[in-house]
């Protein structure tokens, strides 16, 4: 069903056209999250993505209806000249708002122009969500807009709507204190460009509250109510809702199972020359920054040095997916990972045996079940990570067998399940090895509960009551 009132805009696409029956799927916790919640409820997705010169699957008014073996939602891919879109993504986006927001202020790159490109892109997101609204022919639409790239759209699109649309925002990143936030010169404008919502949304009370204290700091007219969550400003009211993002966990339970991921997992183990009683750790991410793959690896190398019994017996299975490598702090990031896991190898591995596996290309969903399902610790240890779905898919893919989690303090999914995994502070070394180490001997049945409660936290929080908490009051 695509004119269900529902408009959704986000930076990336959900779908890859390479070819009319080629599509591929990014990586990225956004998409695949919100993929399912369209696939549930219909209506029209606005995302930055080109067309293709050799072919062309789009109706005559530029939309594509998806997934493309089961049409559920429509698309509609904004073309955006590459600049100003570089300046926007590569400039802004993710060298200003990302470190910015994941407090790695040393990381940060702004240039004005960049700010300008941010704004032109951000008023194009806008024409497009009002053309997309004009075909909806009820008045109850919804305009959803989503993440760090598109602030200042949900004001720019109040400014020209009568008042009839309702607006809302999620906010999938951290967001960071405010005397930090406050320091931005484009700290007020940002806020303004929020402000033009009706709501909007973050993972955790933490964010929640960080943001109208950065309101408060920074919009001296604005009065915040923090109790009530919410910020009136210009004579109108915004309310801030808490909505941890989840996951379809009887999804990822069962492609854990299937035949493809017993199949990839035997493969994996024969060409690997994994012996049946090493016991496996799994890391799965993006080569961002924010992850603490270095943290993580300095980690495994203290524990191969305190523990030699682990040589021979305990390897790291590293998934790792290149990201945005055309900014120099991600393409240095890359090549330290890389460096790093060879150091690891020359200093500890034999013919037989290497302490890490850099697991590379292209995975289905089902494949990296089977690592999660195959695994005996899965290591999840961002530095600051607004939710992460990795820690939550690890727990519906491992629930029979007999895993464990070592998880990061920093990551938003901690409120969630810290209480059961094994936490660590991915900058204290000793202190995260001795977690790791925890994690493969406790005993199974002390495994077993703690898995058996991350579990039903997980399963009572997925994708559906995140749903249910972002569209509920939504009158469809
Ligand atoms: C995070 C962001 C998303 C983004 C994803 C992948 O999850 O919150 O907005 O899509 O990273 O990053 P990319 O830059 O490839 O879209």
């Amino acid at each position: 069903d695509t004119d269900t009132g529902l408009v959704v805009l986000t930076n990336r696409e959900p779908y890859v056209h390479d070819a009319p029956n080629d599509v591929t799927k990014p990586v990225g916790g956004l998409t695949a999250a919100m993929d399912d919640v369209m696939r549930e409820i219909g209506g029209t997705w606005v995302a930055h993505g080109h067309g293709r010169a050799d072919f062309d699957v789009t109706d005559s008014d530029g939309y594509v209806t998806v997934p493309p073996d089961d049409g559920q939602y429509s698309l509609k891919r904004l073309d955006i000249p590459d600049q100003p879109y570089e300046g926007y993504y590569y400039g802004y986006s993710n060298q200003v708002l990302w470190p910015l927001c994941h407090e790695h202020v040393d990381r940060i790159r702004a240039s004005p122009d960049d700010w300008t490109a941010y704004t032109a892109v951000n008023e194009q997101f806008a024409g497009a969500a009002l053309d997309a609204l004009a075909r909806q022919d009820d008045d109850t639409a919804l305009l959803w807009v989503h993440d760090y790239h598109l602030a200042l759209v949900p004001e720019l699109v109040r400014r020209q709507t009568d008042g009839d649309v309702t607006i809302q925002h999620f906010w999938h990143i951290p967001w960071p204190p405010a005397q930090l936030f406050d320091r931005s010169p484009h700290a007020a404008a940002l806020l303004t460009g929020l402000l033009g919502n009706d709501r909007i949304g973050f993972h955790t009370h933490g964010y929640a509250q960080e943001f109208l204290a950065t309101v408060e700091r920074t919009l001296p007219d604005a009065e915040v109510d923090t109790d009530a969550l919410q910020v009136t400003h210009e004579g109108r009211t915004v309310e801030v809702y808490v909505a941890p993002v989840g996951i379809d966990t009887q999804t990822v339970d069962n492609l854990a199972e299937s035949p493809e991921a017993e199949r990839f997992w035997r493969d994996l183990r024969e060409r690997e020359g994994i012996a049946p009683d090493e016991r496996i750790a799994v890391s799965v991410d993006r080569l961002d920054y924010t992850k603490g793959i270095l943290q993580r690896l300095d980690a495994v190398e203290h524990l191969l040095e305190r523990d030699d019994s682990l040589r021979g017996s305990f390897r790291l299975l590293q998934k790792g997916s290149p990201t945005r490598e055309q900014i120099p702090e991600y393409e240095r990031y890359q090549r330290d990972i890389f460096e790093k896991i060879r150091h690891l190898n020359d200093r500890f591995g034999t013919e037989e045996w290497q302490p890490v596996v850099y697991l590379d290309g292209r995975y289905t969903r089902a494949e990296i079940s089977s690592l999660y399902r195959n695994a005996d610790v899965c290591i999840v240890s961002p530095l600051a990570d607004g939710y992460n779905l990795v820690a939550q898919e690890y727990v519906a893919a491992n629930q029979s067998a007999s895993g464990a989690l070592v998880l990061s303090k920093f990551a938003g999914v901690h409120t969630l399940i810290g209480d059961d995994a094994f936490t660590i502070n991915p900058h204290d070394t000793a202190g995260f090895a001795a977690q790791i180490e925890a994690a493969l001997d406790a005993p199974k049945t002390e495994r077993a509960e703690r898995f058996q409660r991350m579990y039903e936290q997980v399963a009572a929080s997925d994708i559906g009551a995140w749903m249910e908490h972002s569209l509920g009051q939504w009158s469809r």
